[in-house]
C-alpha cells in the first residue's frame, strides 16, 4: 500500500494551456458548450459525448455513472436510459443532478448542475428508432440495475427479445429520455503552476451571469 501511495504521489501532469480570457468566453453557455464539444470531437477524444451523471438517493447518498449525451434541445441536456434503473429511481425522489464532462486529454472539464425531468415519449421514440437493431434488443433484455444471477440469463433474455421482435424492436415502455435543465455550467481549463481557469455561468432569472472562480 505504501508503495502504491508513493507511486500515486509521483504521478503528476503539467497543465499548460494558454490562459483563458474572459473576452474569449461566449456570453451564452450553450454556445460555449457547443464550441468545446466540437473541439473535443475534432481532437478525436474517445467518446466525447460521454459524461458522468451524479444523482442522490432518498437518504442523500450520492452515486455516479457514465451516460451518453444525446441531445441539447430547448436548452436541456438529454440522455437516455431505463426508467426502472437506479438513477431513474433517484431522480424520481430528487430531481437534482450533475453532469461532468471529463475531457482530461484536452485539460478541460465541464460541470453542469440542474434539475432533471423526463422528456416527451415522442422524442425518445425518434432516438430509439435511430439505434442499431441489436442495441434496441439490449434495451429489452436488460432489467437495468437489478440483480442478475448469471450472464447466461441476460443472453437468454436477449435471444427471447430477438425471437419476439425480430430486427425491428419497438421502444420498451420503460426506456426513455431525461433532460437536465441547467442552473449552473462551469468551464475549467488547466494552466501552468496550477493556475487553472474557471468560468461559472449561473442562471439568474432568465439570463446567464458569468464569473471567474479561483482554481
Ligand atoms: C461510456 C459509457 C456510456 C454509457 N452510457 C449510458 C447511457 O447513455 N445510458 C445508460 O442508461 N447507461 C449508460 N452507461 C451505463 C451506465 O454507466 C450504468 O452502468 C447504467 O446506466 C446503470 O446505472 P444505475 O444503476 O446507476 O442506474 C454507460 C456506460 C459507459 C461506460
Amino acid at each position: 500500500m505504501k508503495e502504491l501511495s508513493t507511486q500515486l504521489q509521483s504521478m503528476r501532469e503539467q497543465y499548460d494551456c494558454e490562459p483563458l480570457r474572459r473576452s474569449a468566453m461566449r456570453s451564452c453557455p450553450f454556445e460555449q458548450f457547443t464550441d468545446w464539444l466540437n473541439e473535443a470531437v475534432l481532437a478525436k477524444i474517445y467518446d466525447p459525448n460521454a459524461c458522468s451523471l451524479s444523482t442522490v438517493d432518498e437518504k442523500g447518498c450520492p452515486s455516479a455513472r457514465a451516460v451518453l449525451l444525446k441531445g441539447l434541445e430547448r436548452n436541456k441536456f438529454i440522455f437516455y436510459t431505463n426508467y426502472n434503473s437506479r438513477k431513474a429511481r433517484h431522480l424520481s425522489t430528487n430531481s437534482n443532478a450533475c453532469l461532468h464532462f471529463p475531457w482530461f486529454s484536452l485539460q478541460r472539464q465541464i460541470i453542469i448542475t440542474g434539475e432533471v425531468s423526463k422528456t416527451e415519449d415522442q422524442e425518445a421514440e425518434e432516438y430509439f428508432t435511430s439505434r442499431p437493431p441489436l442495441s434496441k434488443l439490449g434495451a429489452w433484455a436488460s432489467d437495468q440495475s437489478n440483480d442478475l444471477d448469471s450472464r447466461e440469463t441476460l443472453e437468454k433474455a436477449f435471444l427471447k427479445a430477438q425471437e419476439k421482435y425480430g430486427d425491428n424492436p419497438p421502444k420498451p415502455p420503460h426506456w426513455g429520455g431525461f433532460g437536465l435543465n441547467p442552473k449552473s455550467i462551469e468551464f475549467w481549463q488547466g494552466g501552468p503552476n496550477r493556475l487553472h481557469d474557471r468560468f461559472m455561468y449561473e442562471l439568474v432569472g432568465s439570463s446567464w451571469n458569468m464569473k471567474r472562480l479561483n482554481p
